[in-house]
């Protein structure tokens, strides 16, 4: 494991049986409060947009706005947010998928993309695959085309890569951590 990649591992905390019994939540707030960590993923991430040719920087609410955020700066790109369902003012794509109980929908402004954009997604775990796959074709429906997936961290046991690969049609799906 690179040194990047063990700095990222160490601030990322687990915390078990959270949000409910079972589950082991993957704290990423120690990773943001430590400058050298938040800077080292940054970096990392915007090296990834770059090397994709991404023209935009897609983040996914709500912790995929914190970490994308600050990719679209250090890239020099502009960056678009994804939001859960009606908080966008103009007009919108929605787009629903399926959680583990229920279902939830996205949404963008479909004119914060045009046939030109190269888009690269950010967010900070891959668990099922379901926000990202939706995410995708909102991205699609807009027009542009998908550079990639990014993400912090896949829970691997979860194989939601072999889910969203379809979806993502030859476009890289760069994970830093696998855990
Ligand atoms: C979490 C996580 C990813 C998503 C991954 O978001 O931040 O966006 O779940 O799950 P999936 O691959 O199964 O779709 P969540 O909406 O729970 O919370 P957030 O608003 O804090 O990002
Ligand atoms: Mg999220």
């Amino acid at each position: 494991m690179t040194d990047v990649r063990e700095l990222l591992l160490s601030r990322i905390r687990d915390v078990p049986d959270y949000p409910e019994p079972g589950v082991m939540f993957k704290d990423i707030t120690p990773l943001l409060a430590d400058p050298a960590a938040f800077t080292a993923l940054t970096d990392a991430l915007a090296e990834i947009a770059a090397r994709t040719g991404a023209t935009k920087v897609v983040g996914l609410e709500a912790r995929g706005f914190i970490l994308g955020a600050p990719v679209a700066v250090r890239a020099g790109l502009g960056f678009i947010p994804v939001r859960k369902a009606g908080k966008l003012p103009g007009a919108t794509l929605a787009q629903s998928y399926d959680l583990e109980y229920g279902s939830a929908e996205i949404e963008i402004h479909a004119e914060d993309l045009s046939a030109d954009d190269r888009v690269l997604v950010v967010d900070d775990v891959l668990a099922t695959g379901g926000t990202a796959e939706a995410s995708v074709a909102l991205i699609r429906r807009a027009g542009a085309r998908v550079a990639g997936l990014a993400v912090l961290m896949e829970l691997g046991f979860l194989d939601g890569r072999a889910r969203l690969e379809p979806a993502l049609d030859g476009a890289p799906l760069e994970a830093l951590l696998t855990v």
